[in-house]
């Protein structure tokens, strides 16, 4: 073999293994993209809003307890009813000492329409420590980009202007009493697996 083609046999290798390398990390990659890069991760930051009783909420106010945070909407059609169902049910399913620790958010990405007190209506219908945050659309979009939370309304030709859809994230973010972000949950997970990785973060 002369030595170019041990040298293009090498490249080929380390190629290889490049390759294989990535494909083995990329379930790790997928379930926690930014705490695999950076470590310490850029979720969270300041943000203020209004609670259904309308007090201020801010971030400091979600210091010295756990928060599970989850963005959406209240005329989401399924997928917001669905992540907030688990979320109460996962809530339920640990013991009382550790979800005593922690307060549920759901902040509304659609200030239009969900005032404080429609929130404050319908997170009644989940759980009882679930408090609903709305704001202007400044705030909202101030609280979205400190998350990192990803929305867009979707107005559907022929329908009437107020019935409009908004596209969001349906990520759950688990903050903990520090207000840094400890990890967070795929849409679709279901309230045993939530529950379960909740116990063994929340201490
Ligand atoms: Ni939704």
């Amino acid at each position: 073999m002369g030595s170019r083609s041990r040298i293009l046999l090498y490249f080929a290798c380390a190629a290889i293994f490049l390759v294989v390398g990535i494909t083995l990390r990329l379930p790790q990659l997928l379930e926690d993209p930014v705490a695999q890069t950076t470590g310490e991760v850029a979720i969270g930051g300041e943000f203020e809003l209004v609670d259904p009783k309308g007090n201020t909420i801010t971030n400091k106010d979600m210091l010295g307890t756990y928060s599970l945070i989850y963005f959406g909407y209240t005329f989401c059609p399924d997928v917001c009813p669905t992540g907030l169902q688990t979320m109460a049910t996962a809530l339920e399913l640990i013991p009382m000492r550790k979800s005593n620790k922690v307060v549920s958010y759901f902040f509304t990405v659609d200030p239009e329409r969900d005032t404080p007190e429609i929130m404050g209506e319908y997170v009644k219908h989940f759980h009882e420590s679930l408090v609903g945050l709305s704001g202007t659309k400044e705030q909202t979009d101030k609280a979205a980009k400190a998350y990192k939370v990803y929305y867009k309304k979707v107005v559907e030709e022929g329908k009437p202007a107020d019935e409009y859809l908004m596209d969001h994230s349906a990520f759950q973010y688990l903050m903990g009493p520090d207000g840094k972000y400890v990890t967070h949950f795929p849409h679709g997970i279901t309230p045993e697996e939530m529950a379960e990785k909740l116990k063994a973060y929340i201490r």
